[in-house]
Formats: C-alpha cells, structure tokens, sequence
C-alpha cells in the first residue's frame, strides 16, 4: 500500500481527534470547579442549554486551534527574531522604539501599559513586515455561492476557490523589491488588518479572530526581547516551504541577559 503524505496527515488527525476526545471525556466525568484552560470554557458552552455548540463541533475547533494559534505566531516570531538577526538596521530601530518607552515609564516596576502598546509604531510596521513575507497561511478557501465572472474567466456556483496570499503580498506592483525585508514600507500606512493587498490574517467574514492576540503576543515578546537580551544565531535559519512555511534545521539562537557580565548563555532552539 503506498501512504501518501495526504494519507498520514489524515491518519494524524485520527490520532489527534481521539486524544481531544478522550480529554473531553475526562473533564465531563470530572469536572473542575475553576476554568483553567480553554477547554474548559468550551465545556462549559457545551453544557448550556439551546447552545448551539455539538461535542463534534467542538472538537473540531479545538482542532483547528492547535494549528490555528499555536503554529502561526511560533512561526511569525521565529521569523521575525531571523528578520532581526539578518537586518541590524531594524534590530537598532526596533531596541530605539522600546528603549524610548522604558525611559518614560513612569514606574519602572509596571509592565507595558495600553498607551506605551499603542506608541509602538515601528513594532507594528515590522511586525506587518513580517507577516507579509513569512507568508504562513499559503492558502485560504472560498466558496463560490453564484456564478462569478472575473477578467474573462467564468468560476461556477459552487466552485472551491484558493486565494493565494503571498501572490498579493510578493506583487511588485503593490510592494516595491516585494522581497526585500523592509518595515519603512508600511510607514505612514493604515493597518486596519486587511485588505486587497494585505491578508496574512485573511480577510471578510472568516477574518483571523486571532489578529490582535498575536500582535501584542508578538509586540511584547519583541519588546522583552530587544529591551532585556541580546542573542546570537547558531545555527539553521533555512527556510522552506512545503507550501506551508518551515525550519527544516531549526533556527538555534544562544540568548544572553543585556549587562550580565558573567552569564552562562541559554541555548534556544525556534
Ligand atoms: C501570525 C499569526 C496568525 C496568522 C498569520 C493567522 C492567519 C489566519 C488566516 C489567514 C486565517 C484564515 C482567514 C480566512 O479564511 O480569511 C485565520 C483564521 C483563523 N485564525 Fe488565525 N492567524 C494567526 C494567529 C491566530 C491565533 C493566535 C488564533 C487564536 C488564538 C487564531 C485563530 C484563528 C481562527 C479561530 C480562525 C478561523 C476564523 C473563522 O473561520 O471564522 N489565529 N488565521
């Protein structure tokens, strides 16, 4: 029998569908008092009465949440500490932007505030930098609901269709050297999250619900990094893409603590 790459990712999703079911089954014949984790409140719906939630339609989205949130912002952040190591420019800009905001903080105890967030203008500018080049989601799906005609070409009702993001994000005519890794770029420019140009998070009615969350993930990982370590690369950083965006040796950075003198340096692998 030849297993097909198509046929062990369904036999994965076998796999990984039976241990989010036999979780669910646990915690519905032990309950927790205290919601601790995601599932939870998923059960928590599950048990309402008229929800409209099924045990198989949530299971299903706890499925796609593994991917969905955990595999995108690893992959942006991996990507977006590479575009740091290889752009010194950047890197010194970036540490520039969050040096500023610790000198203003008022008490140097507090965490970053909602206003230091939304000063963060050229983290924002390279975080879409980032997510336009990385290109994580290769592929998103629609339907046609009626006939369409596009440019001479008929899609019929029914029809699947694929939009391929990163042909509108490498499109020299919207994104001068589309290649270059350059947040000036977006200098000056509205990121409402979407567009005809712009959809690393997708766009329309199934725009990513996760958009915001990882921009302050990656806005804060950013900013504890630049403003606290200094790190240096190891080895990997290769990237392929099958279509999906990959490291297929890793990226190996060894991270220090800034001002330690004698700091026994962690070794970390993205
Ligand atoms: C760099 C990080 C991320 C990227 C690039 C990304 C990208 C996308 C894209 C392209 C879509 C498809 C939208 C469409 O069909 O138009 C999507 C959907 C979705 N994303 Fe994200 N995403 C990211 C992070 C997250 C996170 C952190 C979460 C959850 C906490 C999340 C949850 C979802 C969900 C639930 C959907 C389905 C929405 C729907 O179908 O209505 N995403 N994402």
């Amino acid at each position: 029998m030849i297993r097909t790459t198509y046929h062990k990712c369904l036999q994965g999703r076998k796999r990984a569908m039976k241990m989010l079911k036999n979780m669910l089954q646990e915690r519905r014949a032990k309950p927790s008092r205290l919601q601790s984790d995601f599932y939870d409140y998923v059960l928590e719906e599950l048990q309402k009465e008229g929800t409209v939630l099924t045990a198989a339609i949530a299971l299903d989205l706890m499925f796609v949440l593994l991917f969905a949130s955990f595999e995108t912002t690893s992959l942006a952040l991996t990507a977006a500490v590479k575009f740091l190591s290889d752009h010194p420019r950047v890197l010194e800009q970036l540490e520039e932007e969050h040096q500023t905001i610790l000198k203003q903080r008022e008490d140097p105890n507090s965490g970053v505030t909602w206003k230091e967030y939304k000063s963060m203008t050229f983290t924002f500018q390279f975080i879409n930098e980032t997510v336009r080049l990385a290109n994580i989601v290769p592929g998103i799906f629609r339907k046609a609901l009626r006939e369409i005609n596009f440019k001479g070409y008929t899609i019929p009702a029914g029809w699947a269709i694929m939009v391929c993001p990163p042909a509108v994000h490498l499109n020299p005519a919207k994104y001068r050297d589309p290649l270059a890794f350059n947040p000036w770029r977006w200098e000056g420019m509205e990121s409402n999250g979407a567009s005809k140009h712009f959809m690393a998070f997708g766009g329309g009615m199934r725009f990513c619900v996760g958009t915001e969350f990882t921009k302050v993930q990656m806005a804060i990982f950013l900013h504890c990094l630049v403003t606290k370590h200094r790190w240096q690369v190891i080895k990997g950083g290769n990237i392929v893409r099958t279509p999906g965006l990959q490291y297929p040796n890793g990226f190996h950075i060894q991270i220090t603590e800034k001002g330690l003198q004698k700091h026994e340096p962690e070794q970390t692998s993205m």
